[in-house]
């Protein structure tokens, strides 16, 4: 209890699925959490079914627009102070996603999302961590960032495979100034963005797979580590999916 008290939390993504989880466990560990997503209905939601040390923070943004992630982080500074934890899980994948069928403004619209999206927030808390010699970022990217599987589509793929590739990439360069980044992988996750599948998930597959907590347990592992450990890369799936 209280493992992460002091520690000044952003989950990007944090309304629903994976990043409610992570804000969820990392609020009950005693950390200040504020949670952003486009919809606010979540947000306050978890905020209100959660009874952590310190109430969960809400506040809107859509990471497809620079001037959104700005002012949240602007809030952020103002009202909370320097982020020592910066979640990055928003995403999308959409339902027509095989080349064939995909409308390529999607193209430009998942990458804006999941890839730009990450970058921004990303680039929105490095200077104060760079400057203090402190802080964790952890991108949520996907086992479709690491391998193209058809289940992900061509899109949210290659989107994947960015994140992949920037949080390497990043973590490379700070990794002396005392900045860790970790990317996380999941397989398959009970989460809402299951409904965006072109084939509906059942309820049974749905209760076979990961589900949010299990990505957050790992998280808050992460996230208690000593300044001097990082994990750079964790792929976690569900036992029965293949991994090749
Ligand atoms: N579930 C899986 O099987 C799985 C596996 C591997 C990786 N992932 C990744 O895990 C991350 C979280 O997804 P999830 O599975 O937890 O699904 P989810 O419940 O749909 O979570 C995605 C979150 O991102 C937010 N979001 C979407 N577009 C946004 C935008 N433009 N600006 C700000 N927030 C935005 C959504 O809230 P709003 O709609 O309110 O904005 C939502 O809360 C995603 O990056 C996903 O690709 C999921």
């Amino acid at each position: 209890m209280n493992q992460l008290q002091g520690k000044n939390v952003a989950v990007i993504g944090g309304g629903t699925g994976i990043g409610a989880g992570i804000a969820r466990e990392l609020a009950m560990a005693g950390a200040n959490v504020t949670v952003g997503g486009r919809r606010r209905e979540p947000l306050e939601a978890l905020s209100q079914a959660t009874a952590s040390p310190v109430k969960i923070r809400t506040h809107t943004i859509d990471v497809a627009d620079n001037g959104s992630i700005e002012t949240f982080f602007q809030d952020f500074r103002a009202n909370v102070g320097d982020v020592d934890i910066l979640v990055n899980s928003a995403g999308i994948n959409i339902v027509k996603r095989t080349m064939a069928e995909m409308d390529p403004d999607e193209w430009d619209r998942v990458l804006r999302i999941n890839a730009t999206g990450a970058y921004r927030c990303m680039h929105q808390v490095l200077p104060s961590m760079r400057d203090r010699r402190d802080g964790l970022v952890v991108n949520i990217s996907s086992v479709a960032g690491k391998r193209a599987i058809s289940l992900g589509g061509v899109v949210y793929c290659a989107s994947k495979f960015a994140m992949t590739a920037m949080g390497t990439a990043v973590a490379n360069e700070v990794r002396h100034e005392g900045v860790r980044i970790t990317n996380v992988y999941p397989g398959e996750v009970n989460t809402p963005i299951l409904d965006n599948r072109p084939v509906p998930v059942s309820q049974e597959h749905k209760e076979s797979i990961l589900q949010p907590q299990d990505i957050a347990g790992i998280v808050l592992s992460i996230c208690l580590l000593p300044p001097r450990a990082c994990v750079p890369e964790i792929v976690i799936k569900p036992t029965t999916q293949e991994w090749v």
